[in-house]
């Protein structure tokens, strides 16, 4: 088996049947440069290509933007550009997306002029998109950034996004961790241990608040290491 392909995040408890997923849908209708940018990523950040959205994820996201015909998205969070570039694929020749960094497969890709660039901390981008007045400009947005303030871009983005606009949050079952008591035994394990020091506290509290706002329509999905899609409602 490749290397890249022994390290996709997902929530599915069996080994065997992510590989069939993965085998028999995902990998053979991956684009080319995306299997090149995640290859790339395992190769230079080994364990850390974790970090990539996962194929499965990035596809079920890819058909979502199809089917809503976004032409505005914003990616809040880029690694090594898999799912910016999975993204921008997306997209219609007219659309446009707004980011941070971007990497030379997107280039080869033939969508860098869906891209705009833009690096730095979000928070004092969002604000600075809604201080343009970019309110309701947007028809979607990714975030896989910080976890702990996956809350605090909610409400700009709540604003940037229009109404019927979805906002997606990756990494919504982070690692599983969030079905567990704190004081939960598996979390003496130190990888475990560190999911907990790092988000388990501020995903829940995520989780919660999302299911209970008012203002979307929100549904948790258990794909990659869970996706919460949530669609502005007015
Ligand atoms: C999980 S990775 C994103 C992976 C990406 N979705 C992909 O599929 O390649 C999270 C990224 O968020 C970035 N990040 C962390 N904190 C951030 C912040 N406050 N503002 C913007 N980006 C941030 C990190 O540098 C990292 O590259």
């Amino acid at each position: 088996m490749e290397l890249s392909k022994i390290k996709e995040v997902t929530i599915l408890n069996s080994p065997a049947l992510v590989e069939y997923i993965l085998e028999t849908s995902s990998y053979p209708n991956e684009h080319e440069q995306l299997k090149e940018i995640r290859d790339a990523t395992v190769e230079k950040y080994k364990h850390l290509s974790i970090m990539n959205a996962s194929v499965d994820e990035t596809q079920f996201l890819s058909i979502l933007l199809k089917l809503m015909n976004a032409k505005n998205t914003l990616e809040i969070g880029v690694f090594t550009g898999y799912s910016l570039l999975a993204t921008a694929l997306a997209l219609p020749e007219d659309g446009k997306e707004a980011y941070e960094v971007g990497r030379p497969s997107i280039k080869k890709a033939g969508v860098e002029h869906k891209i705009d660039f833009v690096e730095g901390p979000a928070m004092p981008f969002l604000n600075d998109l809604l201080a343009k007045g970019k309110e309701g400009c947007f028809d979607f947005a990714f975030v896989d950034a910080d976890k702990d303030n996956y809350i605090n871009y909610h409400e700009p983005l709540l604003k940037l996004v229009k109404v019927g606009g979805v906002i997606a949050y990756d990494n919504t079952l982070w690692f599983g961790s969030v079905a567990l008591d704190e004081d939960d035994e598996k979390f003496n394990n130190p990888i475990m241990g560190h999911i907990k020091q790092n988000g388990y506290d501020a995903i829940k509290k995520l989780n919660t608040f999302l299911a209970n706002d008012p203002r979307i329509e929100s549904t948790l999905l258990s794909i990659g290491d869970g996706v919460t899609l949530c669609r502005r409602k007015y």
